[in-house]
């Protein structure tokens, strides 16, 4: 089976179960400080996992790119990635547990579907603790459906709860199918948790709860499904392989290095599997218009690609190569992600101009480290400041060489030097889910009536170059050729500010995608919103294709104030501004 067919088939058959097909949203999310990256289909879906309206109904299902941070040591075996695909299926408030597990186990085992054999799979339910009950609905269904009870793991909440970890927001218990990817006739009578021939493909999360600010689990109005399962590992079952890189989403990236390494894969495939993943996935994140830097998502790109340099050193290779991989990413998903296509060349410039940089000072940078017999947060700072070494990367080094990095010290020793990214201290590595806290909402409509003075003060061809809003202010990138003057900021500012005053209700409407596109001018490729959108309105003053959620009024906002004008990057401004 091919990739293609596999997420037509997928989609295919959450249709005929009355799903409607959405669009994947992109890597970079829009206005959810909480995490840098889309890690997992229901991360731009928690609106309406919360309660909001989904245009697209009750049931949806897609196919989402996704990049998870957190899983970057784990990548170098055969089934963890920092970029994959996820095939998901939804139910915000309709079917539960019952329905969803049956249909999970319809697609993998009928012969008119996936075809898989029933006893090369085993499931894990939530066990339950001290707050909430053991999940015995799930575990009578899959007895029910015929999976002996010594391959339904009891496991509890670390492995069998989704959710925000020590914060706020919806969770629930969830179920883990898992297929046996050793030999077919070794398949052992009961499943093991630690046998890594047993290999999660599909999540299937029940959110019921909303865990609040006193860590109390409180019943949602409505039950919600948010399932997940890894495209590369189902693929690569499919198709009979016990390792994902050997599937048609990896192996010509892989035949690449075997060719610019002179070296075989089966040799090095830890090295292997490092490379092309990550340059996969600084593809598709450069491809959203991050460039390498020192913060936010800029530092993931960065050090994706210098950790790559690296392992292309230890398997000998010495020259600028990850354009070459990043070509072979682009034959591989140019037709279903063709936005990726479409900027090619700046990725190439992209990544040429983030290895040389590095090259330039990595030998020096490597020669120094091996010199040091201990490595204080000072020799770590040394390592990042005049060799570009990335934190992780000198802990990486040191680990090699049974050392350790203080990073208290080196943050210090940072912090004495600039200011420390919030970002990148604060665990937003982690992923996590999006805050729909009442001061974020407010700085979302706050940006909505930002983006509509801009353009009455600098001209109606501003259009949203990127947003990001945390509880505490907003950031909103725009197209615009030059710094503004005080007075135009102050202007944009006052208007912003008389909205506030004039008190308009926040409205939405849903309407067809084409109608909507003759009413509203859009920010973002079209085809990145489903059939049907939503529309919010703030009086004729503002209109915007949004998925929500805003405050009812802009009344509810109280002050708006820029504290920041500069640019983003070329021909791109970027305004920072509070509430207060
Ligand atoms: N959100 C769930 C996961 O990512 C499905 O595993």
């Amino acid at each position: 089976m091919t990739a293609q067919e596999l997420r037509q088939k997928y989609l295919e058959f959450f249709k005929s179960k009355g799903h409607t097909i959405i669009p994947s949203a992109s890597l970079v999310p829009e206005n959810d400080p909480t995490t840098l990256f889309t890690t997992a289909g229901m991360h731009p879906l928690v609106p309406y996992i919360m309660g909001e309206k989904h245009p697209g109904g009750k049931r949806v299902t897609n196919v989402q790119k996704c990049v998870r941070t957190t899983d970057i040591d784990e990548v170098g075996d055969a089934t963890h990635h920092t970029f994959f695909e996820m095939l998901g299926n939804w139910s915000f408030g309709d079917y539960f547990k019952k329905d969803s597990i049956e249909m999970s186990f319809e697609f993998l085992t009928s012969s008119e579907w996936m075809g898989l054999d029933k006893n090369r799979l085993a499931v894990s339910v939530f066990e339950g603790d001290e707050n909430v009950f053991f999940d015995d609905e799930s575990f009578e269904k899959w007895k029910e459906l015929g999976i002996s009870e010594n391959k339904i793991a009891k496991l509890p909440k670390k492995n069998n709860w989704w959710g925000p970890a020590g914060e706020t927001g919806p969770c629930g218990p969830d179920t883990e199918i898992f297929y046996w990817v050793g030999e077919p006739d070794k398949v052992p009578e009961s499943f093991a948790d630690d046998n890594d021939q047993w290999v999660e493909i599909w999540n299937n999360v029940f959110m019921q709860f909303e865990k609040n600010k006193e860590g109390k689990f409180v019943p949602l109005a409505k039950k919600n499904v948010d399932t997940g399962m890894g495209m590369e590992r189902i693929l690569s079952a499919l198709n009979g392989f016990d390792d994902n890189y050997k599937t048609e989403l990896f192996w010509p990236i892989i035949e690449k290095i075997e060719e610019l390494s002179g070296k075989k894969y089966e040799d090095c495939k830890k090295e292997f599997r490092i490379i092309s993943d990550h340059i996969k996935a600084a593809t598709f994140v450069i491809s959203e218009g991050i460039a390498p830097s020192n913060t936010d998502q800029g530092y993931v790109v960065r050090r994706l690609i210098r950790r790559t340099i690296r392992y292309g050193k230890m398997i000998g290779i010495e020259n600028n190569f990850t354009k070459e991989i990043a070509k072979v990413v682009f034959e591989i998903y140019g037709e279903v992600y063709p936005e990726i296509i479409s900027v090619k060349e700046i990725v190439f410039i992209e990544l040429e101009k983030e290895e040389n940089k590095f090259r330039q000072t990595l030998e020096k940078g490597l020669k120094e480290f091996n010199k040091l017999t201990l490595i204080t947060g000072k020799d770590a700072f040394n390592l990042y400041q005049s060799y570009g070494f990335p934190l992780e990367m000198t802990e990486e080094l040191a680990k090699e060489k049974n050392f350790s990095v203080d990073k208290k010290d080196f943050e210090d020793e940072f912090k004495k030097h600039q200011n420390l990214s919030r970002t990148a201290s604060a665990g937003k590595f982690k992923g996590g889910l999006a805050d729909s806290g009442e001061e974020t909402v407010k700085l979302h409509t706050a940006a909505h009536l930002l983006l509509a003075a801009l353009r009455e003060v600098l001209g109606e061809e501003i259009y949203q170059k990127g947003s990001n809003i945390t509880a505490e202010r907003l950031r909103f990138d725009f197209n615009y050729p030059e710094k503004l003057t005080a007075e135009q900021l102050k202007q944009v500012e006052d208007l912003v500010n008389r909205k506030i005053e004039e008190k308009i209700e926040v409205e939405m409407v849903e309407m067809p995608k084409n109608e909507a596109l003759e009413k509203v001018k859009v920010s973002f490729d079209s085809s990145k919103y489903g059939d049907v959108v939503k529309v919010y309105s703030i009086g004729d003053f503002s209109a915007e294709l949004c998925g929500g959620p805003h405050a009812g009024n802009t009344g509810e906002l109280g002050h708006f104030k820029i504290k920041k004008e500069e640019s983003s990057s070329a021909g791109i401004r970027r305004i920072k501004a509070i509430l207060e």
